[in-house]
């Protein structure tokens, strides 16, 4: 059984990380989404609304769940007996901190492997990031996350 595990803040999901879900589960028998509950950042959604958000957008993928997880995410792995951890690359920018991360983890855990998968094209630009900017300034975002995020993106910055 060939179990992954696709780590991120997911704050919040975007239609690059489901397109980085989507081509793992054809990948690997098991692919478990991890949500850190990372105390150095505020996010803007809880880990409950992110895992809520996920959850919804991978229905259609049986092979699929989705987690939280605080602590090293090795020590998460391990605990789900995943041999394998999924990152998706958009461009060299973040290479250098995908390297170092992955190769800390491989010292940690050297029976655990990252693969890594380049964003498709269309997708390359995206970033939580950018969708919360251009939703803050009443942009459309739309294109960006599937309607039921960008849904609760408005609503956030409405309040
Ligand atoms: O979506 P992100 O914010 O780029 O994801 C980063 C994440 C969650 C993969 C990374 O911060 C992480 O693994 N954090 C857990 C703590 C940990 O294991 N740190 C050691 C890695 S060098």
């Amino acid at each position: 059984m060939k179990r992954a595990v696709y780590p991120g803040t997911f704050d919040p999901v975007t239609f690059g990380h489901l397109d980085i879900i989507e081509r793992s589960s054809r990948i690997f028998d098991e692919v478990i989404v991890g949500i850190l509950v990372n105390h150095a950042k505020v996010p803007l959604f809880t880990v409950e609304e992110r895992l809520e958000m996920i959850e919804r957008a991978v229905r259609q993928m049986p092979n699929v769940k989705v987690m939280s997880f605080d602590g090293l995410l090795i020590d998460f792995a391990k605990s789900q007996d995943a041999g394998f951890l999924v990152r998706g690359l958009r461009a060299v920018t973040d290479f250098e901190y995908e390297l170092q991360m992955t190769q800390t983890n491989k010292v940690i855990a050297p029976e655990i492997d990252t693969i890594f998968l380049t964003t498709s094209l269309k997708y390359s630009y995206l970033s939580s990031s950018t969708v919360k900017e251009l939703a803050s300034f009443g942009s459309d975002i739309d294109r960006f996350v599937p309607a039921h995020v960008a849904d609760r993106i408005k609503e956030k910055y409405r309040k």
